[in-house]
């Protein structure tokens, strides 16, 4: 890493704030209803109806969430949307698989982590550079943003193509097959009723509909940023923290500590925007190679994120490999599967990973041959300079992890209390 991390996030909260005031401003609401073009961040025009008449914000919602229910948009006619982004689990996975079986068959296993799909509404696009534009901040933050752990999808319309079209996910083999299954499912009539009697016709015209009510459905705040934690009643001055999770917040936040906030910021920005726990930066962490992945029996695959092999267009750059985005860490106490491989499966595990990966690396990664640990094992030598090493991963063997035990309890505590009120698990 080049860059201070905590720049990064101080950065990143001013972008959070610009972000959400233009939501809050109903952007979106105001976009529909004037039936415009979309966000210029959607690349080539879209006019949502051909007759140019009005579109109902609330009917294309509840189109768009009867779509992500509908299973028969997949080959196998048993794969929705919500398989794998469960509303219950803040539209992560219901269950502990690293990933989740899906595909043709219903049982062809995918490469990555099902994210939760909330607190992704500021999401930024994807850019190499990333600059704070306001204040007289001029470093480069380096790659930021868009959808998936990569950043290959630069919107939720272009993100929702690549579930509906691959093999591992709902494997239609083209977005002519997608529109016949809707054509002869149950939503068809939905569908035209609000599009116009045309609207399954063209192929091509119905694909970009379908992609768009599934957008907009994702930018319902009530399902996808409800902000409602007590975290967020604490920052309301509502509630109150407990005495750990008071000292986990305050671990979290310690550059000296987890330095946790320096990636996954957790406060308000100035004028009170709620945090994100997250500067949406694509980082290496060196998280372990997961050997029960089946793309992994392969010794030679390597999963290396930014640079490849499911992103393309970076395939060059040796110094983006391993790198991949920050996830948000709300509602994660929700998660069993952590990090873009579904490596670990507990917080304890995740923290502990922070606090030892340089202090006790064997506990982590195998040992080669000659008894030797094998650092970073799902990165290739040459790109172990890619992985931070700031704090907490600013440690030798044998040195003190940067928490201990006690202190890992009370970050967990505290992350805890980033769950949303309507998936709060029952006690
Ligand atoms: C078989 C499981 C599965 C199904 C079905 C599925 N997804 Fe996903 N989703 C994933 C995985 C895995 C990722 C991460 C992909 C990556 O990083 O390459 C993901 C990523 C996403 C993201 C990006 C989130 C982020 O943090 O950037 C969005 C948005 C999304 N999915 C929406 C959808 C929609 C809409 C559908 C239905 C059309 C869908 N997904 C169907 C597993 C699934
Ligand atoms: C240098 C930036 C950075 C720092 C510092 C950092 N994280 Fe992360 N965090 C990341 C990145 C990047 C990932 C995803 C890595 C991957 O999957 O390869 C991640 C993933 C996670 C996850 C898994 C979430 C999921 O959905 O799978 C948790 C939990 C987490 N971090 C918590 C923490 C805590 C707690 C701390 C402080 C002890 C911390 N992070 C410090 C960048 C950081």
């Amino acid at each position: 890493m080049t860059q201070p991390l905590c720049s990064r996030a101080a950065r990143a909260r001013r972008r959070g704030r610009r972000a959400r005031l233009a939501c809050s401003l109903g952007v979106l609401a105001g976009l529909l209803a004037a039936c415009a073009a979309p966000p210029a961040h959607q690349g080539a025009a879209y006019a949502p109806r051909a007759d140019g008449q009005r579109l109902d914000v609330a009917a294309l919602t509840e189109l768009g969430r009867a779509l992500f229910f509908e299973p028969s948009l997949s080959a196998s006619g048993r794969t929705a949307c919500a398989s794998c982004h469960d509303p219950a689990h803040a539209y992560g996975p219901a269950n502990a698989l690293s990933v989740q079986p899906a595909g043709r068959d219903g049982a062809t296993p995918g490469l990555r982590a099902a994210p939760s799909l909330r607190y992704l509404n500021t999401l930024p696009a994807f850019t190499e550079h990333h600059f704070d534009n306001d204040g007289n901040d001029s470093i480069d933050a380096g790659p930021t943003g868009g959808h998936t752990w990569d950043g290959r999808a630069g919107s939720a319309r272009e993100q929702a193509r690549l579930p509906l079209l691959s093999d591992a996910e709902m494997a239609n083999a083209a977005p002519a097959e997608v529109v016949q299954r809707l054509r002869s499912g149950p939503l068809a009539a939905r569908f035209r009723a609000l599009f116009g009697s045309a609207a399954l016709d063209d192929d091509a015209r119905a694909f970009e509909s379908l992609l768009f009510a599934l957008e907009v459905f994702q930018q319902s705040p009530r399902d996808f940023y409800p902000f409602t934690s007590r975290y967020d009643e604490v920052l309301r001055g509502r509630a109150t923290l407990s005495a750990a999770e008071a000292r986990g917040l305050a671990m979290f936040n310690d550059p000296a500590k987890g330095n946790c906030a320096a990636c996954h910021p957790s406060a308000p920005s100035a004028d009170g925007a709620l945090p994100l726990f997250t500067d949406f930066g694509l980082v290496a962490l060196g998280v372990p190679r997961h050997r029960g992945l089946a793309a992994n029996g392969d010794p030679a695959f390597f999963d290396l994120g930014l640079c490849g092999p499911l992103r393309t267009d970076l395939r060059e750059r040796a110094d983006y490999c391993g790198r991949f985005r920050t996830p948000g860490l709300r509602n994660v106490a929700l998660r069993r599967s952590f990090f873009h491989n579904g490596v670990l499966h507990s917080l304890e595990e995740v923290l502990r990973f922070y606090a030892r990966r340089d202090t006790e690396p064997q506990a982590f990664y195998p040992r080669a041959a000659d008894g030797s640990v094998r650092k970073f094992d799902d990165l290739p030598a040459r790109y172990h300079g890619n992985v931070n090493t700031e704090p907490p991963f600013d440690r030798r063997p044998g040195d003190a992890p940067a928490l201990d035990d006690a202190e890992i309890a009370d970050v967990i505590a505290f992350l805890k209390t980033l769950t949303d009120a309507d998936v709060m698990p029952q006690r």
